[in-house]
């Protein structure tokens, strides 16, 4: 068997999606290990977690450098020197510039609570009730450039019920996440999944991916 593909998991907060890849990362045969987490935010609550489960856990204060392409240089290589050869992005809440991007091409997977093209940026929750959507859900994608515009490995989706606020809608996807992405990452790190020629391939061979759907 090949080894475990090493991933990192980027952070910017309480990183619950975060705790989901890292329980599915201890089932002996999952095709993730998971090397390393990263926040930008040094008082992320998912750096504790991270490090209650002995993984190495690093805050990359975006703050403290001059610009966006010096503070992407130093994640770069934090995540080389880690032998790094996956990024999960995980409510990670810094745009990557196009440097970073291309040097982590079909590497570099992103989940948003969004079923995409619809909703991307902030606030998908709130937008999704203001427009009387009758379903939403979440997406996992392959990162490009344009902001969450990249091609998508899965989604899961969920009904919205009749009196949802806000948390309410936000609670049920995020339960979906927390399934649908470890799915996903799985997908993507077995090399079953792939980007090629801007295009994903492999997603119906996993039958856990194609037919995900939970309401
Ligand atoms: C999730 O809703 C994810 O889809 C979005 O940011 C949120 C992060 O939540 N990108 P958590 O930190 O994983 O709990």
């Amino acid at each position: 068997m090949t080894s475990r593909c090493q991933t990192a998991i980027l952070i910017s907060g309480r990183g619950s999606n975060m705790r989901a890849l890292i329980e599915a990362a201890k089932v002996v045969d999952y095709p993730a290990r998971i090397a390393l987490v990263v926040s930008n935010r040094p008082d992320a609550a998912g750096l504790d977690f991270a490090r209650s489960e002995k993984i190495a856990a690093i805050s990359i204060d975006h703050k403290v450098f001059k610009d966006r392409a010096s503070f992407e240089r130093e994640l770069d290589d934090t995540l080389k020197a880690h032998n790094v050869d996956l990024v999960a992005l995980a409510g990670f809440m810094r745009i990557l510039g196009d440097d970073f991007v291309a040097g982590w091409h079909g590497r570099l997977i992103n989940i948003h609570p969004s079923l995409l093209p619809a909703y991307r940026g902030l606030n998908t929750h709130n937008r999704a009730l203001a427009d009387g959507a009758i379903e939403h859900g979440c997406s996992v994608h392959f990162v490009v450039r344009e902001l969450d515009a990249g091609p998508v490995i899965a989604q899961g989706r969920v009904a919205v019920h009749e009196g949802d606020t806000e948390a309410s809608l936000a609670a049920r996807v995020l339960n979906v996440e927390h399934q649908l992405y470890p799915r996903a990452l799985a997908a993507v790190a077995s090399g079953q999944v792939r980007l090629e020629g801007g295009r994903v391939v492999g997603v119906d061979q996993v039958a856990d991916l194609a037919r995900f759907c939970v309401s």
